[in-house]
């Protein structure tokens, strides 16, 4: 079993990155499990004064991450960049032990976010992740207003994230095998 840990980018309720990441859930394939981790908007500012001594959700962030094998990620754009609460949680992960390495999907609710697609890609680069392509997907949730189930039941969309998500499997299966 391949343990996944969704995070989407977007705090908003009704957020279509969100509702994909609840939709990877639902489809979930043999042999993963998804959580989703909801505490983006709960953590504090980043500051690096912290980092000797960080806060309780800190640390409760990097021992999710560290027993993940994989990370979802899905991330709106926001003024043609990363939305900040969702930076913020990256900047905690920089200087951690469980983050560089870590194995990422990139999920994408809308064509048209490429400016924070391309700086989340840049970021996560730099933090060492690394992006897992053919497990990372673009579909098309603007103004759709389609539910979780409407889009595993999409032709298209369900199909999509069946292959990403056997994918990424492959990837976590391949890499457990070779013991790294
Ligand atoms: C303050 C703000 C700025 C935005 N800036 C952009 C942008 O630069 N480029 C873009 O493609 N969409 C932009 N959008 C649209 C959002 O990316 C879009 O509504 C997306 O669906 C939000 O993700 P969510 O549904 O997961 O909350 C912006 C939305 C807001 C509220």
């Amino acid at each position: 079993m391949v343990r996944l840990l969704a995070v989407s980018g977007s705090l908003r309720q009704a957020s279509s990155n969100s509702i994909l990441l609840r939709a990877a859930e639902r489809l979930c394939p043999e042999g993963i499990s998804i959580t989703h981790y909801e505490g983006v908007g709960e953590l504090p500012h980043f500051n690096p004064d912290l980092l000797e001594d960080p806060p309780e959700t800190i640390m409760a962030l990097r021992s999710i991450i560290g027993q993940a094998d994989g990370l979802l990620f899905s991330c709106p754009e926001y003024a043609r960049g990363i939305p900040g609460a969702f930076k913020n949680m990256l900047d905690w992960l920089v200087s951690s032990e469980e983050f560089p390495g870590k194995p990422v999907a990139l999920f994408n609710a809308s064509p048209r976010a490429s400016h924070a697609q391309a700086a989340l890609r840049l970021v996560l680069d730099t933090m060492s992740a690394r992006i897992i392509e053919e497990a990372s997907i673009t579909v098309n949730l603007l103004s759709s207003q389609l539910s979780a189930e409407g889009i595993i039941t999409d032709p298209v969309m369900g199909p999509l994230m069946g292959t990403a998500l056997d994918a990424f499997k492959r990837h976590l299966d391949n890499q457990n095998l070779l013991g790294c």
